[in-house]
């Protein structure tokens, strides 16, 4: 165990704790072993000031499983260095403001995700923090009447109908974002109440994806889960991480919704995503 090792719990919120005194590309077996049951138990890791390469981002994410794909950034910022404005509106401007509602990975693919590693590069002055809900202590703080409703209820995701109810035209393939999850495949459906495959804890899987409850008429699914997700995403089972440069995240997506929040967006942002796949057997839809 290296010396002045440390995860400290966050004090205000139901989940997340902040790891110290560790590099992440040095970690030993027993250091690793360590965070990861304390991954599984706190559901976010926040480890300060690492400034991870980009291949030891993507070796550390590995160590969680196999990844859905290896390293994208997030930005604001173009590939021949200028900012992207606001009001042209392209389809990664459309993505990077549709993330700020409250949502997990890849629900609205065949197999969601298990979790990502998130990093910053370059972050602005103001704004700009990531946030994450814990949907476990969502799940516990139901009433009953609600916990049994919710119990027996499931929600098609997609990112065409998330996309769309910000009124944002959704094309499979063209411009600079790569359409992903995009697809035109079947519309993956998933029940309200996820059991984690390796704690067994149950959590509301819901959040901007998530729509057209079977059993309820359009209207009423959405304002169901419009009230869920105001219910479930406010303290202390909330966080939003105020990012420095050389941060790093890694967060369960089984049991934890996240978002984006606003920046000044003439300053640029730049941040890293690599997406932990998740399970087949446990994070497959249960019908498309
Ligand atoms: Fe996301």
């Amino acid at each position: 165990m290296p010396q002045g090792f440390s995860i400290q719990p966050l004090e205000a919120a139901t989940f997340g704790a902040i790891v110290t005194g560790v590099r992440i590309p040095e970690l030993d077996e027993a250091t690793w072993r360590e965070l990861h049951a304390a991954w599984l138990d706190h559901a976010l890791l926040v480890f300060p000031g690492q400034f991870l390469k980009r291949d030891e981002q993507i070796s550390f994410a590995k160590r969680f499983g196999p990844l859905e794909f290896e390293m994208a950034a997030l930005s604001n910022v173009k590939a021949d260095g200028t900012l992207r404005l606001e009001k042209d509106n392209d389809d990664m401007m459309k993505i990077l403001k549709g993330n700020m509602g409250w949502h997990a990975d890849s629900t609205y693919m065949p197999v969601q995700a298990k979790g990502a590693v998130f990093s910053a590069e370059i972050v602005p002055t103001v704004g700009g923090h990531t946030g994450w809900a814990d949907m476990r202590a969502a799940y516990d703080a139901l009433d009953g009447e609600t916990r049994t409703t919710v119990e027996g209820l499931s929600a098609y995701h997609s990112l065409h109908y998330s996309q769309s109810k910000l009124g944002h035209e959704t094309k499979a393939s063209d411009g600079e974002y790569n359409g992903y999850g995009l697809h035109s495949g079947p519309v993956p459906l998933r029940p309200l109440v996820k059991v984690h495959p390796e704690t067994g804890r149950k959590s509301l899987l819901i959040g901007r994806h998530a729509h057209n409850i079977p059993g309820m008429d359009k209207a009423q699914s959405e304002r169901f889960l419009e009230d869920l997700i105001a219910f479930a995403c406010q303290p202390p089972r909330v966080y939003h991480h105020d990012w420095r440069p050389g941060d790093v995240v890694v967060w369960d997506n089984r049991c934890l919704l996240h978002q984006a929040t606003p920046w000044d967006m003439t300053q640029p942002r730049v941040m890293w995503h690599s997406r932990i796949a998740g399970d087949p057997v446990s994070e497959a839809a249960i019908a498309a």
